[in-house]
């Protein structure tokens, strides 16, 4: 470890010329609080096992809700926009041209949108970093949940406007920053998740609208973990709301890659114009336009495969809560079981790891401090067996 305080650091580099002294410094603090982050090889062997170190393991760390990302009718659709297309956009759409397939993967967004347009854009991170500020400028005030993605944090730091976070959903909060603060700015913009990907609770979307709907202010709603599984055809709970901007991903239930907007016609120009995710970065690969393409066919007939997954995130949720555990306000596919201290956590998941099952230890800063966890991510492709197996050895474990 390099050095506590900045004169210190400053008289290191001189004397070791160790110009990264920060990055020890920043590895080993994180070390002893328990919060490095490494990665795990893993072996993908089925939408719901995968293999760690030789041994078989059941899946629910995964965001592949329904179990498209290995699904055939998505690679072979892949393929043939490989074959079609190419495997590469080449460059941005503004620089080497507009493909077809983008403008009619655009076109089928818009419509099970209930929006004028939609633009797809090569991430979903992507997107939240260069939406925001694309939306704002220096006079604009954006108001944000306090649990919302960290891309959407960033979002909101590049912006360079004015920040209010509100109380993760206080709308009643929400409704008094508004109607403190609507006449020191010129543009408000309200954003939130619709599902919470550390939670898996669900934002009030219309309570949302009624309020941005009251003050004039855009309402930006992150669909990430609803596209695929909830709302009208299984399109995210904003669909036929009064939600101004819909941004989706592909990269969760839809098994791919890339995200979506989806708006009027005069701001998917404004974002055209505007939005430097879109305008500065080479347009989605082709042969991922294909197996969204593909992912959307499955998600628009899968109603009761959708019924079915929250049918056994109730179980999960029911049996966690019969053994003493706390789910927090989860009432979608992804179940947080929140056990406090960073250790207890890497506890759990290892306990679960030793009894086959993966899943992945969250802690600060990805949830509040005191809320480490693991995250359940259910997916159609579990049987009701592996759920059985995941409810056992989660009984088994003993706190430290
Ligand atoms: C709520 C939310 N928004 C955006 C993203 C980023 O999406 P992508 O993984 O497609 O970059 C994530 C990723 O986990 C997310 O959880």
């Amino acid at each position: 470890m390099r050095s506590n305080g900045n004169m210190e650091s400053k008289a290191n580099i001189t004397a070791h010329q160790d110009k990264f002294w920060f990055v020890d410094r920043e590895l080993e603090t994180r070390r002893a609080s328990h919060r490095l982050r490494t990665l795990v090889p893993i072996v993908p062997i089925s939408p719901r096992e995968v293999e760690i170190s030789g041994k078989r393991m059941i899946s629910f760390a995964s965001n592949d809700y329904l179990g498209l990302s290995k699904h055939p009718l998505l690679k072979e659709r892949a393929i043939e926009y490989t074959i079609r297309y190419g495997t590469g956009a080449t460059a941005s759409r503004l620089v080497c041209g507009n493909y077809d397939c983008m403008e009619s993967l655009e076109k089928r967004l818009a419509e099970l949108s209930y929006k004028e347009k939609a633009l797809i854009l090569p991430s979903g991170f992507q997107t939240n970093v260069s939406l925001l500020p694309a939306l704002a400028d220096k006079d604009s005030l954006i108001i944000s949940d306090e649990l919302n993605h960290a891309s959407i944090v960033l979002g909101c730091r590049l912006a360079r406007c004015s920040l209010e976070i509100f109380p993760h959903n206080d709308y009643d909060a929400l409704q008094k920053i508004i109607s403190k603060r609507r006449d020191q700015f010129s543009r408000i913009i309200v954003v939130t998740e619709s599902v919470f990907s550390m939670d898996g609770d669900r934002a009030d979307i219309d309570r949302l609208v009624e309020i941005s709907k009251n003050f004039s202010a855009i309402v930006v709603v992150d669909e990430a973990h609803a596209v695929g599984v909830l709302g009208t055809n299984g399109m995210g709970l904003s669909v036929g709301s009064g939600v101004d901007i819909i941004m989706g991903t592909f990269s969760k239930a839809l098994g791919a890659s890339g995200a979506y907007v989806a708006c009027s016609e005069k701001l998917a120009s404004y974002l055209i114009n505007c939005c430097a995710g879109f305008i500065y970065s080479t347009a989605m690969p082709p042969p991922v336009i294909g197996a969204i393409d593909a992912a959307l066919d499955l998600v628009l007939t899968s109603e009761e495969v959708r019924r079915e997954l929250l049918k056994k995130a109730d179980y999960v949720r029911a049996s966690l809560k019969a053994l003493g555990f706390n789910t927090g306000f989860s009432s979608t596919h992804i179940v947080p079981v929140i056990v406090g201290h960073e250790k207890e956590a890497l506890d759990l998941s290892q306990h679960l790891r030793n009894k086959d099952i993966f899943t992945l230890a969250f802690r600060p800063p990805t949830v509040p401090p005191g809320t480490s966890r693991i995250r359940i991510s259910l997916s159609a492709s579990h049987s009701w067996e592996d759920i059985e197996k995941l409810v056992e050895a989660l009984s088994s474990w003993t706190r430290l």
